[in-house]
């Protein structure tokens, strides 16, 4: 174990990242230089339009993408040097919220059993672990008795909100969300991205946000970082980057934000519901 782990090393570094699928003529180069930090506590978001490579960035950061230059290092630890334990450790330090909240529950387990599983994978009977159930379900605003339903019995956005809960309940260090509101109608987009600003504050959250909507991001995020064609062409801390953006495609992205800046995103999400 090495001991230069301070406050200061950020949970994640990401330096001159490239990430090439395929070779020779087929090759190609998603990811083109890509660099940025998130320091603990705080949430970067990720904006860019479909096919910029957010995802990859993402699948990278978690080691289900090859990196063919630069780095990744988790809470200061090389991703693409860590030992088969580490990678292990890894699994649970850095969650995924996945996109589609219908596809990424098990509907064979109750919601109690998918999440004794996140607290605990060795010993995950739900009933050794009640109270931390009962406490993530009403972190989320659940009631406790949701333990024993199974996942068809709940909305695409309870799904979402439970889905998040199992995250939390790994207590990992960092968080990717990668597009967790786009398959949810308006209204219920509003009711997650409520949620997620309220945990942020409350349980002190380290986060990467990926959404195309520089709006949705925006309202949850202390940085923001725009992908375009996979180079990071804006990062700054999200008042920078809204008052003074140094790239057109992120005028442009600013610009097409309905009500402009700041409009509150319920009112707009209910105004379009
Ligand atoms: N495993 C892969 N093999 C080959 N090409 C890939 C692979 N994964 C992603 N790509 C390509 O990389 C580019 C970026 O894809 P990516 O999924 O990262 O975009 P994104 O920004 O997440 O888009 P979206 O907003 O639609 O989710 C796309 O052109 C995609 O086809
Ligand atoms: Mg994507």
């Amino acid at each position: 174990m090495t001991s230069s782990v301070t406050p200061a090393t950020p949970v994640l570094e990401v330096r001159d990242l490239e990430v090439t699928f395929g070779s020779g003529h087929s090759a190609a180069k998603v990811l083109k230089g890509v660099s940025t930090a998130i320091l603990r506590g705080k949430t970067l978001g990720i904006v860019g339009e479909s096919g910029s490579g957010k995802s990859t960035l993402a699948k990278a950061i978690v080691g289900l993408n090859p990196v063919s230059a630069g780095s990744i290092a988790v809470n200061g630890k090389d991703v693409s040097r860590m030992s088969a334990a580490e990678r292990r450790a890894m699994r649970r330090e850095v969650q995924m919220i996945p996109q589609d909240p219908y596809s990424s529950l098990n509907p064979r387990r109750t919601i109690g059993q998918t999440l004794a599983e996140a607290i605990d994978p060795v010993r995950s009977n739900p009933r050794l672990h009640t109270d931390r159930i009962t406490h993530w379900l009403s972190t989320i605003r659940l009631d406790p008795d949701v333990a024993t339903r199974y996942p068809h019995e709940f909305s695409g956005g309870q799904r979402q909100r439970i889905a998040i809960a199992r995250a939390l309940a790994v207590e990992p260090r960092l968080i990717i969300a990668d597009e967790i509101t786009s398959a949810l109608d308006l209204s219920v987009q509003a009711e997650i991205l409520n949620l997620i600003s309220r945990l942020r504050t409350e349980l002190d959250l380290t986060m990467a946000f990926i959404s195309h909507d520089l709006d949705v991001v925006h309202h949850v995020s202390d940085d923001i970082m725009v992908l375009f064609h996979g180079e990071v062409v804006e990062l700054g801390d999200v008042d920078s980057v809204y008052g003074a953006p140094r790239h057109p495609y992120t005028r442009k992205l600013i610009d097409s934000v309905p009500g402009g800046p700041g409009f509150d995103i319920g009112e707009r999400r209910q105004a379009a519901a």
